[in-house]
């Protein structure tokens, strides 16, 4: 089968070398792709909002399947568009209708389907543009710290947890009084603060059965210690220590069992990846968010885990036959350490020269911000790589990712130094005890 493969990070550069592997696997194409999938398939100049294009590509490579890997173009109708198409008939979808990708497209939608599906996740309220002194008012009936979140895609800018009043006073008037988010803020949640430590959990589903995929942690602060603004992610560990198995059942009969029947029950067609973002709170999860695709770089530290032929997991999808599929988990930990560029999330140079990558050994370094500039490999963009090393613990694989991280160079490389630390000192998760909220939203 011919495979087109939507996105150009190194999520999806992770999804390309895995892909790649499969004897299933006819030709792979990327639109666009990076430096890096070119190793793994065809790259293809195409601007994925540009739907005749998009269309044309499909008819002329004679592709039967298109595997999304991030979220706008699933929220933007791609899937709802293939499938409504007489001459794409046949052509498989790893991703949701738009319908399903509300789930990640609007934190309300979200927080009002679990309500209906009993699944576990912080009280709400929320407040459209013509209600930002009810909003505000509401506060007094709130505690510190306050979570407030846009309704819609903000690219990692629509959560704020606000100190005290004034702050979350402030918050609410940048968003559903200015502009600074645009339509994403038209509508905003105010939601109970939880604590507990952060797990990512996956699954994949043909829209009936579903299988989980190993768990993940990310880190999403830019500096050592979760310190300084929110990144799209710096480093991953998988599996996660204290999401054991115990954990986990919980996360599988709680939360995705409900979701994937609440969806079906609701007549919404799910079919591809399923990120349920958690908090561990007192040794039960709390969805804090949900995502319709994988993770980056959470995919990265994942997929290499992953020992199944994914070919034939999305095979499964495309005949409603994932039941009878396998997921074969790798036993050892891996590490996923993020090399960024000085200045990144705010402003950076791009165009440095990356040397070094011939040397990585018994790791993998995808790429998400690179190009190729006259054939020579240079930095373009926040997230230049992303490096993936094994280990027979979680301890041996961090070692392992940073030795091999090391190694690469370019003129304002900077990384986190502590990925993963935080659960070789505590593997219990920190707040793993804590007990359940009192305070908050009521
Ligand atoms: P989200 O985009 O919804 O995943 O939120 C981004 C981050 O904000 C999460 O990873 C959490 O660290 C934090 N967060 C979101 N909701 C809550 C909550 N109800 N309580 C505490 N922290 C939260
Ligand atoms: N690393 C977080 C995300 O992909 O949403």
């Amino acid at each position: 089968m011919n495979v087109l493969l939507i996105g150009s990070g190194g999520r999806e550069h992770a999804l390309a070398w895995k892909l790649a592997q499969s004897t299933l696997l006819d030709e792979l194409y990327i639109a666009p792709g990076n430096p890096g999938t070119i190793r793994h398939g065809r790259n293809v100049d195409v601007d994925v909002k540009d739907h005749l294009a998009l269309r044309q590509l499909i008819i002329d490579k004679r592709i039967g399947m298109v595997v999304v890997g991030p979220e706008a173009p699933l929220v933007d109708g791609l899937h709802d568009r293939i499938a409504a198409d007489p001459q794409l008939k046949g052509v498989t979808v790893i991703g949701p209708t738009a319908a399903g990708a509300r789930l990640e497209g609007s934190k309300e939608f979200a927080k009002e389907f679990m309500l209906r599906h009993n699944i576990p996740t912080a009280p709400f309220r929320a407040f459209g543009r013509d209600e930002l002194k009810e909003a505000i008012a509401f506060l007094a009936h709130a505690e510190a710290p306050y979570v407030i979140k846009a309704d819609g895609l903000a690219q990692g800018k629509g959560v704020v947890i606000a100190k005290d009043r004034n702050e979350a006073e402030g918050t609410l008037k940048d968003m559903l009084g200015g502009n600074a988010l645009g339509q994403a803020s038209d509508r905003v949640l105010i939601e109970r603060h939880l604590t507990g430590p952060e797990v990512s959990a996956f699954l994949i589903t043909d829209g009936e059965a579903f299988k989980m995929l190993p768990s993940a942690k990310d880190y999403k602060r830019i500096g050592d210690g979760d310190t300084g603004p929110n990144t799209g992610g710096m480093g991953a560990i998988s599996p996660v220590p204290f999401a054991d198995k115990e954990f986990m059942d919980k996360v599988h009969d709680r939360v995705a069992l409900p979701t994937i029947r609440g969806l079906q029950n609701e007549g919404i067609h799910y079919q591809g990846f399923l990120y349920m973002g958690l908090m561990n709170v007192g040794g039960d999860p709390y969805v804090i968010e949900y995502n319709v695709r994988l993770g980056d770089p959470e995919a990265q530290a994942i997929l290499p885990r992953l020992r199944s032929d994914l070919m034939d997991l999305f095979e499964g999808i495309a005949t409603n036959t994932l039941s009878e599929r396998h997921v074969d988990v790798d036993d050892r930990s891996s590490a996923t350490v993020v090399l960024a560029s000085d200045g990144y999330p705010g402003k950076y140079e791009s165009g440095k020269p990356i040397v070094g990558l011939e040397m990585v050994q018994g790791a993998l370094a995808f790429q998400s911000g690179t190009a190729l500039e006259n054939g020579r490999l240079v930095t373009k963009g926040g997230r230049v790589l992303a490096v993936t090393a094994f280990g027979k613990d979680l301890e041996h694989a961090i070692l392992h990712a940073y030795a091999n991280a090391a190694l690469i160079d370019y003129e304002g490389k900077t990384h986190r130094t502590d990925i993963g630390h935080d659960l070789l000192r505590n593997p219990a998760g920190k707040v793993a005890v804590a007990a359940a909220p009192k305070t908050g939203v009521k």
